[in-house]
């Protein structure tokens, strides 16, 4: 029989510098949809790659003193490395520096420019090299990048442009006939309004440098990086090259983007197919991005996350185990190590480590390690027969949805279950009965049950646990792990099961706030990430009771816009949603924030402050921030709250 296809993507990050922790959870979350395709039935294509042309890596080469392809080369194989170190299950990688590749672009653009969408004029404009973005003037927010609040270069060169307003009714139309077909709707509406704003005709070649794909009708320009880039989506499964591969896997199911680069999958690459007459991706899907405890990750602030160091420290499951349980897909989440441990103690090596240990270690002393297929059909075998039909169709519903943490969950409260009928039923009770024999056997059996089914449920999320399951109870680890294989009573009589290392040790901050393994006290770290700060008492602010407390009315605000006020270093004048109501709030922030940086967020705001005035300006409340310990404030947010819920 034919396996239903699928097909999904992340974008093909620049190898502008190694990948931190953000690019990590993009990959981590599309490897967690193509393994549950997988274990449910589909032939999966799940590709990833490296953007390795355009003029920011041409000048990042240049700075090093290496060719290009010299400087791509070594951050290539460190991407492929953290790839393989997180377990990510790609099914082919596309270098856009590869002959494959080039071949793609250049018979599409060649296809595109003989009928006619292509042509030449002088382009005149303002570039972000490290968005690889054009903007016009209209579109600069203070003479900056709208994305990266960064500043543009003026730009003037005789150009090749692709018509994009020629299909502006048709991409409009596309998108409202379509409902899914951007997600989340946030991003969809987004969309909607910049076409509403009107689609200019894009340039899509350059001639003052060179390292980019040349373009075959005029070998003085070479491809803008991201007409080069996008389609890469097409090399992968064998565009003009391997038809057969091509018509299975396309239209894509899933393009897995970030939020900021929604625009170039759902409106330029739509518009490249259209003139192409390919057919449309189902889904473009713009995930939320990672902060930093509370913070836009830059290499200036220092709080870049490297991911392999966390790998080392922690082990891949468990960083892929926060990141997919930890953050809503659509929304902005942040990452925190205090985070990050607490999930390590609480749902790794307490709910499900103990889950194992306990059982392993009952089978162990109560039947030598041997699982009996003993059946007693008490009220327990029938309902829990029936929570595991219940949990494997809400867990399906989730993942179709991409809603992966609302998957987990669901196993959660599985494990839960299995932690709970322990306690219930008390094995050690039954022990000391004769005629509880068979009794206790039933319930080792169902305990192991529970844990072979959790196995082939975590694996989109935790690869590397799962056959450490499997080993403990003594089971030969599948080829793969299906979702038809979760039905009751596969575990045969007999089996012999195999204690083994605890799967996730507790980690504990020792007092000079490194991460420990408890209890034997070693590093968990090969190198420390970040070093803990040691708590110290808070001293010198006098004690106020609840009632004090109650007086204050603390809000969530979203910032919806932000100006400098003029003549001031420290000052930002922010307008500030909070519920129904819009008000202006002067905030001492200016140091460490762009406005673009600002806008969208969710702050908390003291919203009954008396109003002041500054700089002539009434400022109606004021934002709650914290020092980082360098003098830089820190604004104290509250992402993915509804904006006026109360902050208590
Ligand atoms: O844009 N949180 O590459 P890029 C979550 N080459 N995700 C993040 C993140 C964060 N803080 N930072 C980055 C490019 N990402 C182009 C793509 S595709 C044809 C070309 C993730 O290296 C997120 O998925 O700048 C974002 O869209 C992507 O990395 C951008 O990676």
């Amino acid at each position: 029989m034919t396996k239903p296809c699928f097909y999904i993507t992340t974008p093909i990050y620049y190898p502008s510098d190694n990948l931190h922790i953000g690019h990590a959870y993009c990959t981590t979350v599309a490897d967690a949809i193509a393994r549950y395709k997988r274990a449910d039935g589909y032939e999966v294509m799940f590709l990833t790659g490296s953007d390795e042309h355009g003029q920011k890596i041409q000048r990042k080469a240049e700075e090093k003193g290496l060719t290009p392809i010299q400087y791509v080369d070594g951050i290539v194989a460190n991407f492929k490395r953290l790839w393989e170190m997180l377990g990510i299950s790609n099914d082919d990688f596309v270098r856009t520096s590869e002959a494959r590749h080039q071949k793609v672009v250049q018979d599409v653009m060649q296809k595109i420019f003989d009928q006619g969408d292509i042509y030449k004029k002088n382009y005149e404009g303002k570039y972000c090299v490290p968005c690889e973005s054009y903007w016009t003037e209209h579109q600069l927010i203070n003479g900056n990048c709208p994305d990266c609040g960064r500043p543009v270069e003026n730009m003037q060169e005789e150009s090749y442009f692709f018509k994009l307003s020629k299909y502006s009714d048709r991409i409009l139309k596309y998108i409202m006939d379509n409902p899914d077909f951007i997600q989340p709707v946030s991003r969809r509406n987004e969309m909607i309004n910049f076409i509403n704003t009107g689609l200019e005709d894009l340039c899509i070649t350059r001639t003052t440098f060179d390292w980019g794909i040349p373009v075959p009708f005029d070998k003085k320009h070479v491809v803008y990086v991201w007409f080069d880039a996008l389609l890469n989506y097409f090399t992968g499964i064998g565009y003009g090259t391997d038809n057969e591969k091509f018509n299975k896997f396309w239209p894509c199911d899933v393009h897995l983007v970030g939020k900021e680069i929604v625009r170039f999958h759902s409106i330029i690459w739509p518009i490249m197919l259209m003139a192409m007459g390919e057919p449309l991706p189902k889904k473009v899907y713009g995930h939320g991005w990672l902060v930093v405890e509370g913070d836009k990750m830059s290499k200036s602030k220092g709080n870049v996350v490297d991911p392999i160091g966390l790998i080392e420290e922690f082990g891949p499951d468990a960083i892929r185990y926060f990141l997919l349980r930890e953050i809503n897909l659509g929304s902005d989440g942040n990452f925190s190590r205090d985070a990050l441990i607490s999930r390590i103690n609480a749902d790794l090596a307490n709910d499900l480590g103990n889950l194992l240990h306990r059982t392993v270690s009952m089978i162990e002393k109560y039947h030598d390690g041997i699982v009996h297929k003993s059946v007693v059909n008490e009220h327990y075998d029938e309902a829990s027969r029936a929570m595991i039909l219940a949990t494997v169709a809400a867990y399906k519903a989730a993942m179709d949805n991409m809603e992966i943490n609302v998957a987990i969950k669901l196993v959660w409260q599985f494990i839960s279950g299995g932690n709970k009928y322990i306690d219930d039923t008390a094995p050690w009770l039954l022990a000391k009965d004769p005629e509880q024999a068979v009794r206790l056997q039933a319930v080792m059996y169902n305990l192991a049950e529970i844990l072979r089914i959790t196995a082939i449920l975590i694996y989109p999320f935790m690869p590397h646990t799962s056959p450490k399951i499997f080993a403990q109870l003594g089971l030969e680890e599948p080829q793969e792990y299906l979702l038809s294989d979760v039905t009751w009573g596969m575990i045969p009589d007999g089996t012999k099961v195999k204690k083994g290392d605890p799967l996730f040790p507790r980690i504990e901050i020792n007092e000079e706030g490194v991460a420990v393994v408890a209890d034997t006290k070693k590093t968990a770290m090969a190198k420390p990430a970040q070093v803990q700060t040691k708590k110290a008492p808070l001293l010198g602010v006098a004690e106020i009771g609840i009632d004090d407390f109650t007086k204050l009315d603390l809000r969530v605000g979203t910032i919806i816009s932000a100006e400098r006020v003029p003549k001031t270093d420290k000052l930002m004048k922010l307008t500030v949603q909070i519920g129904n109501e819009e008000r202006t709030i002067v905030s001492g922030i200016a140091e460490y924030y762009t406005e673009t940086a600002l806008i969208g967020k969710n702050a908390i705001v003291i919203a009954n402050l008396k109003p002041v005035k500054l700089r002539g300006i009434e400022s109606r409340g004021m934002l709650l921030a914290a020092s980082d310990g360098e003098g830089h404030l820190v604004l104290a947010e509250a992402p993915g709250i509804v904006s006026g819920s109360k902050v208590k």
